[in-house]
């Protein structure tokens, strides 16, 4: 089950049938999906929509996780925050690495607002909860935004590598600071 989490301004939840406008919404613009996996493309038809939702609703795991961010105030859906096993370089279909990484993805209506941050912050504070040592993520070279993100919250930055998703990204790692040594 996704644990629903809070922030000042946001509340994380599982992502519900009734957001399916939203994730069409956010994954059928060029600028959300630009730098996101080694072909990017953008959603095409509501359907796909449908088939993200119910994807993003199978990963059930008392720590990963596929949240629909939302606005306290008034409930409005402003992004995807994610907590889980990056996918190892190799032969397709990818199986998962040993590391977990986190990512994010926005709509441009609410870019500027800190909201990304805020909700990766909580999302890391519960992987460190849980006992994760270190959480990793990767962007494209050119995604500047994301690599901000990844400094404002905290990770460092380890230069490039082709470990994942079998192309070359930026790497970013966060150590759990109850468990570094
Ligand atoms: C990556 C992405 C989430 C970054 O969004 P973002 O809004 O810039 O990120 P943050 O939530 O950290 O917000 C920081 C911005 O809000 C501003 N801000 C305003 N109020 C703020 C607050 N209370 N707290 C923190 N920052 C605040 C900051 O100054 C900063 O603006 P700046 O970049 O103009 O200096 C967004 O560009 C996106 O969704 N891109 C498409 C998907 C994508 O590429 N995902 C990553 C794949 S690796």
């Amino acid at each position: 089950m996704t644990a629903e989490i809070k922030t000042e301004r946001l509340a994380l939840r599982p992502w519900e049938d009734s957001d399916v406008d939203f994730a069409y919404d956010l994954y059928s613009r060029w600028v959300v999906q630009r730098f996101i996996g080694t072909e990017p493309a953008v959603m095409e038809s509501r359907s796909e929509a449908v088939e993200r939702v119910r994807r993003f609703q199978e990963l059930q795991h008392p720590v990963h996780g596929v949240w629909a961010v939302t606005r306290k105030e008034d409930g409005l859906p402003v992004g995807t925050l994610l907590l889980k096993p990056i996918p190892a370089s190799g032969e397709e279909p990818l199986a998962p690495s040993d590391d977990v990484e986190i990512g994010w993805h926005f709509h441009p209506d609410h870019w500027g607002s800190g909201y990304a941050s805020e909700a990766a912050t909580a999302v890391l504070e519960h992987a460190f909860a849980a006992g994760l040592p270190h959480v990793v993520a990767v962007t494209n070279s050119a995604n500047e935004a994301s690599q901000s993100v990844c400094r404002r919250i905290g990770m460092e930055h380890q230069g490039t590598t082709k470990k994942y998703y079998n192309a070359r990204c930026e790497l970013f790692v966060v150590k759990n600071p109850a468990t570094e040594s």
